[in-house]
């Protein structure tokens, strides 16, 4: 904030001086506080965008996103089952706009996801033999990896491979490749986009026991010969956990690997967790009830308070290791957009993010914003 008020003094001094001296009228250039602005020296801030955002819809959002975010990444329409519906089908409309979009605001883009049991194109579950799920995975990456080559920043190559307990996810790929699905994804990708980063992304990456697996995992993909750069930590996180020790040694451990760091999908869950569902599997979903859903006429301050404090200590662990962190990416722009709502309850009032229903910014988004201010 200082320096933005500093500018304005010296423009309002400029003004004053030179339409005495020269009778002149000076255009008040304005700099405009945003997140990616305040980060840009630190790492990329995203948002993942829906359709409406996409299609720029709502025009008071066309300009927030504009503004606050310099990485998109679609947050449903690049998923298999929306651009790749039938073998012979690809849907390029969305993605296209997404790729139009980031282009007139100067904006990256990060492809999410290729390989991905969730989310599904329906027809990969009818594939049992292998040489045909080869042909099928080298189609769907050259084909969708190949449109984009040039143009995009990064790609999520595979999305959520490994369990709680670190072994690695019954997919419908591990059953018929074995493990080899694995590096096949990436050396597909590599041959595809050659110039896109490459990153295997997931939830629940600061358990123990999946962070080993994860670690092993990344470790023969890398011994196969086949490029991985990053690895991206979702970040669908609540209050008061997983803790900043967790999160903290989970970046450094993943670090240590040679690659870059992001975190993909944050958003802060304010509301209880029924039946204590752990992480993002999307597949689990629980039952409402009216105690589980208590902030629907708005947020207490305290927890207002306590969501900024949380985004605070989370920016502030992220700055101390940006020069491991690539990107960090909100789950959405506002509160009313976040599939948060939706899971792992549906029909819920939640309040993970930095701009309101309104698209106000919070008290979350003035502490961010704060971080960085302070030091100027
Ligand atoms: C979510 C979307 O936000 C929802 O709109 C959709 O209904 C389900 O998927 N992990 C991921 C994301 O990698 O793609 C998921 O996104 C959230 C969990």
């Amino acid at each position: 904030m200082k320096a933005f008020k500093t500018l304005v003094v010296l423009t309002i001094a400029l003004i004053t001086y030179t339409s005495c001296k020269e009778k002149t009228v000076a255009v008040v250039e304005e700099e405009i506080p945003s997140l990616k602005a305040s980060y840009e020296n630190d790492f990329l801030i995203g948002s993942a965008l829906n359709g409406r955002q996409i299609n720029e819809e709502d025009s008071v959002q066309n300009a927030l996103i504009a503004r606050e975010f310099n990485s998109y990444t679609a947050e449903n329409i690049m998923k298999s089952m929306h651009i790749h519906p039938a073998k012979d089908t690809f849907n390029f409309e969305m993605p296209d706009k997404l790729f139009a979009l980031a282009e007139k605001n100067g904006a990256k883009v990060h492809g999410h996801t290729l390989i991905w049991h969730s989310q599904l194109s329906s027809f990969f579950y009818g594939i049992k033999d292998s040489t045909e799920m080869v042909s099928a995975m080298t189609d769907h990456i050259n084909t969708i990896a190949g449109r984009y080559a040039g143009k995009l920043d990064s790609w999520d190559v595979v999305n959520e491979a490994v369990e709680g307990d670190g072994s690695l996810r019954k997919s419908v790929f591990l059953n018929v490749l074995g493990e080899d699905y694995l590096p096949l994804s990436f050396k597909l990708a590599a041959a595809a986009d050659p110039q896109a980063d490459l990153y295997y992304n997931d939830y629940s990456m600061t358990g123990e026991a999946k962070r080993k697996g994860v670690i092993e995992m990344v470790k023969k993909i890398q011994e196969s010969g086949a490029k991985i750069d990053g690895i991206g930590m979702q970040g669908h996180w609540h209050l008061d956990s997983p803790s900043l020790e967790e999160i903290e040694t989970s970046i450094l451990e993943y670090a240590a690997l040679g690659v870059k760091v992001a975190i993909t999908e944050l958003d802060i869950d304010v509301l209880p967790n029924p039946r204590n569902v752990e992480g993002a599997d999307i597949s689990q979903r629980a039952e409402i009830d009216a105690q589980n859903n208590p902030y629907v006429n708005g947020l207490p301050d305290s927890i207002n308070v306590a969501l900024a404090k949380r985004y605070e200590d989370l920016f502030k662990l992220f700055l101390k290791h940006s020069d491991k962190i690539s990107r960090v990416t909100l789950w959405g722009v506002n509160d009313g957009d976040s599939w948060k709502n939706n899971f792992p309850a549906r029909g819920r009032t939640n309040y993970c993010l930095l701009f309101d229903r309104n698209n106000q910014p919070k008290k979350a988004y003035e502490s961010v914003m704060a971080l960085k201010e302070n030091k100027e």
